[in-house]
């Protein structure tokens, strides 16, 4: 590595405050920015509620914007792929974007699978405390696979794609999130009601 390649963690990189900051822009809004961090299983249905949701809260008059992990991996993370250590970057990297969006003062929503425990938590701890909800999409697997949008089950049970979640790579579900949805049991309109009333709980929306 050269002297060009060194890390952020470079001392001559500083810290620049500048005057308009995140609470200017949530207050010109009039609205308090969030993230609503969509994970489950695919299929499980993260993009279609997270997508209603988006809709509803537009109509409302906020102001919002959807990180979609199909979408984001055609540009930002294209790089990646679905070891561990990519699927961990890929959350890190879209926790940092979804962090940036909510300093511009949006009401964030992001839809990744995001298998793993502890990179959901690193994302909830870059956020002031509130500003994260987690949302559990909690579609059972057996119901994921028979839904099989986009045919990649069948693909995974054939041993034609490698680390697939739920059938050869680990989906550790969340054990405190702050909405917990059931896709299987519920309709959509239901489901973003159960949102939307959560929201208002907790303040972020009026
Ligand atoms: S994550 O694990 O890194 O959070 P992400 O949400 O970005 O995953 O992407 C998941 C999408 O990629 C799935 O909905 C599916 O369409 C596709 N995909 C392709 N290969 C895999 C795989 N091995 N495991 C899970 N999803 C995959």
């Amino acid at each position: 590595m050269s002297a060009l390649d060194s890390k952020h963690t470079d001392e001559n990189v500083v810290w620049h405050s500048h005057a308009i900051d995140k609470n200017f822009r949530a207050e010109q809004k009039k609205q308090r920015p969030a993230l609503l961090w969509f994970t489950g299983l695919s299929g499980s249905g993260k993009s279609t509620v997270a997508g209603a949701l988006e809709n509803k809260l537009a109509q409302l008059g906020y102001h919002t914007y959807l990180l979609d992990g199909d979408n984001v991996r055609h540009g930002l993370c294209r790089d990646l792929g679905f070891s561990d250590h990519d699927r961990r970057e890929n959350i890190r990297r879209v926790g940092e974007v979804a962090k940036l969006m909510t300093d511009a003062g949006l009401i964030v929503l992001s839809a990744f699978i995001s298998p793993f425990r502890e990179e959901r938590e690193l994302v909830r701890e870059l956020l002031p405390k509130g500003d994260f909800l987690e949302v559990f999409v909690d579609t059972p697997l057996d119901v994921c696979e028979s839904r099989d949008p986009k045919g990649l089950y069948k693909k995974a049970r054939a041993g034609e794609i490698k680390a697939f979640t739920g059938i050869s790579s680990a989906y550790e579900a969340p054990e405190q999130p702050e909405i917990h949805l059931h896709t299987d049991q519920h309709t959509i309109d239901a489901i973003v009601a159960q949102c939307l009333s959560v929201l208002r709980e907790q303040g972020v929306i009026a």
